[in-house]
């Protein structure tokens, strides 16, 4: 049996788990995928423990996705330019860190049929999750990042010819009428607060929350009471993670889940 995990501080919200072995329950894949909460000065242990065989591989979740990367042998060249990596496994001896975040979002805008080519974003956060998330706006031919965070600092630094930089006291300014609003914090999970205040929502504006716990945040209501286009996170959740095992395991997995049966599951268990 292969034994996999997903490693984070706190990680007892994770869901990766219910996923992964549904998934090899279905496809009867001799693997089993747990939790585990590990605080940063652990985080070498388990690349070692990839290293020696006794983990197939990792998902990597809050707070790790950037200082794990000093721990790995080599990283993907698209993880590079993301600057975080979720997944770590072996591969032909070396261990190798990778991200399936930024294709799980891209894979979820598709689902959505949100179409983000030159069009204005408006990204708040600069953690883990958001800079896979500009890699995919960047792909997909995003004409502007307007990027805040609670942070400045950790922003001042991102400008190039797609992101603008703003500090988090602007942000009300930049909310238009029709804008596409993406929240990468990890404000909401599994609290009824939201950075936006619901009288700058209207009718005309795609609201994304990459929080899938629970499944619809308090800016996900709040979009969704003035009839706002919404998108949560657990399309993203379930795409990164049919990527990270087609990755681990060499297999197109995707093609063999049915989809809608898998979110069905997942969202039964976050009701
Ligand atoms: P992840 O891997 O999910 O991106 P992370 O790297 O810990 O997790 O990043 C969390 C993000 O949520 C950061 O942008 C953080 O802002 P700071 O850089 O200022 O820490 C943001 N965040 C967390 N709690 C917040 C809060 N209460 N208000 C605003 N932003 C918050």
């Amino acid at each position: 049996m292969k034994f996999f995990a997903v490693i984070g501080d706190p990680i007892e919200h994770s869901l990766s788990p219910l996923l992964h072995n549904w998934v090899f329950n279905q496809l009867e894949i001799d693997a089993h995928y747990s939790k585990i909460k590990v605080p940063e000065s652990e985080l070498n242990t388990y690349i070692e423990k990839i290293r020696k065989g006794e983990l197939a591989g990792i998902n990597v979740t809050i707070p790790h996705k950037t200082k794990i990367m000093k721990f790995v042998d080599d990283v993907n060249s698209r993880a590079e330019i993301i600057g975080a990596i979720n997944l770590v496994m072996l591969t032909n001896g070396k261990i190798i860190g990778n991200n399936t975040d930024w294709y799980g979002f891209v894979m979820a805008l598709k689902n959505h049929k949100i179409d983000v080519t030159q069009k204005e974003v408006i990204l708040i956060g600069a953690g883990g999750v958001s800079k896979g998330i500009i890699f995919a706006l960047k792909q997909q031919g995003a004409a502007k990042i307007h990027l805040f965070n609670r942070t400045f600092e950790k922003i001042s630094q991102f400008c190039d010819e797609i992101i603008h930089p703003h500090k988090m006291s602007e942000l009300e300014k930049f909310i238009l009428t029709d804008s596409i609003i993406i929240n990468c914090t990890s404000v909401g999970m599994n609290t009824s607060d939201s950075l936006i205040d619901a009288g700058l929502l209207c009718k005309r504006q795609t609201v994304i929350d990459t929080i899938y716990t629970p499944l619809k945040t308090e800016l996900i209501l709040d979009a969704e009471s003035i009839g706002a286009r919404t998108m949560t996170g657990l399309d993203m959740f379930i795409h990164q993670a049919l990527a990270s095992q087609e990755l681990w395991l060499g297999e197109a997995i995707s093609n063999r889940v049915n989809f809608d049966d898998l979110k069905q599951y997942i969202e039964s268990n976050l009701c």
